[in-house]
């Protein structure tokens, strides 16, 4: 059968999707197995002595080199290659690095592979899921700190009076899934009389965040420690209790309960400051570039048993514990931080 003229156009474009993803895919090999520093470190190197450098197979190292100059990663010169300027752009400590971008395709394809599968029984296997992905796994923590931390300390700590609060006056902060500790890096380095607690269920994420809060000189005022969410304890009423895009994970088993616990915990005065992906009200927003990567993020909430939520529902549900929550809206509204007051 013949295509016209639209549907070549058609066929065109999803090559060029398909190879996007493909490239990605391939830069993740390169992230998860060192090849890139490798290649960065020797600056010019055949893939045998990539091999030898990054520890890695000489086999596979020849042809992820072939794929890597193939979608522009390297630049090859006879039997040797360096990075190219995108390739450079691989590297984890890049200024802008497109790390995270590698790590969440892969990601994606995986929890794709698990929702196909799902939809036939309607089974929800819960967090564990992205666990599975063994060589994606210990990226997560780097993935959210390079795609969030920046913005977080730029555009959010300014515009947020409790932020600017924290800043000014310091306290005791407890950050509740606190992944590789980021958040509480960022306010500790901004303001010395910060203290922080930082509750994660991913060991890996604890083992991470201990790490930078070291290396960074922090591990005197920051803790990190391993728990669940549904039951911890804290010890003392604290200033502040942060979630960052870890409300929606304990939502489902009961969003106000949660919350009226939370409440307990803060001194009055205290606040609880919710970040997170703010789903649209209106189906038709799904369709813009600032949305739609939250229809694929809450069909991979579904697989881990959560849900995205609204701003408003958080909102009313803060209301309903007595306490006083205001919106504010970033990334063209695709994210809210829902700050709610206890009453002094
Ligand atoms: C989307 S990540 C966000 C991590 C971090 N707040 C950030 O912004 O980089 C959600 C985090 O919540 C943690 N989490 C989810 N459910 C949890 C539970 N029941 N108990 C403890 N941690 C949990 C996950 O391990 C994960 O690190």
């Amino acid at each position: 059968m013949a295509f016209d003229a639209g549907e070549q156009d058609l066929k065109q474009q999803f090559r060029a999707m398909a190879q996007g993803s493909q490239s990605l895919v391939v830069a993740f090999v390169g992230i998860t197995n060192g090849l890139f520093p490798a290649l960065d470190r020797l600056g010019k190197a055949s893939a045998d002595a990539m091999a030898i450098e990054a520890r890695r197979d000489a086999g596979y190292v020849r042809r992820w080199c072939d794929a890597a100059y193939a979608f522009g990663y390297l630049e090859a010169d006879g039997e040797k290659f360096r990075l190219s300027g995108t390739g450079a752009a691989m590297l984890p400590d890049a200024p802008e690095t497109l790390v995270p971008m590698a790590v969440q395709t892969v990601l994606n394809a995986h929890v794709a592979e698990r929702a196909a599968e799902l939809t036939a029984n309607g089974e929800r296997p819960g967090e564990h899921v992205l666990g599975e992905c063994r060589m994606a796994a210990p990226w997560y923590g780097f993935m959210f700190e390079t795609t969030h931390a920046a913005f977080f300390e730029q555009e959010v700590c300014p515009a947020v009076p409790i932020f600017r609060e924290v800043d000014e006056k310091g306290g005791m902060i407890v950050d509740l899934g606190c992944g590789n500790g980021w958040y509480l890096r960022a306010l500790a380095r901004r303001c010395h009389a910060v203290h922080g607690l930082g509750l994660d269920g991913f060991d890996e994420n604890i083992v991470q965040a201990k790490r930078h809060a070291e290396a960074e000189g922090l591990d005197g005022r920051l803790r990190f420690t391993l728990g669940d969410l549904h039951d911890f304890a804290i010890g003392a009423e604290v200033d502040l209790i942060a979630m960052n895009r870890a409300l929606h994970h304990v939502w489902e088993k009961g969003g106000e309960a949660f919350l009226a616990r939370l409440r307990t915990h803060l001194r009055p005065g205290g606040a609880v400051a919710i970040w997170e992906p703010d789903w649209p009200a209106e189906r038709s927003l799904l369709r813009s570039p600032s949305h739609r990567h939250l229809a694929f993020q809450n069909l991979s909430e579904h697989v881990q048993g959560n849900h995205l939520l609204c701003a408003e529902e958080i909102v009313a549900a803060f209301r309903a514990v007595g306490m006083r929550p205001e919106v504010f809206r970033f990334r063209g509204g695709a994210e809210s931080f829902v700050v709610a007051r206890k009453p002094a």
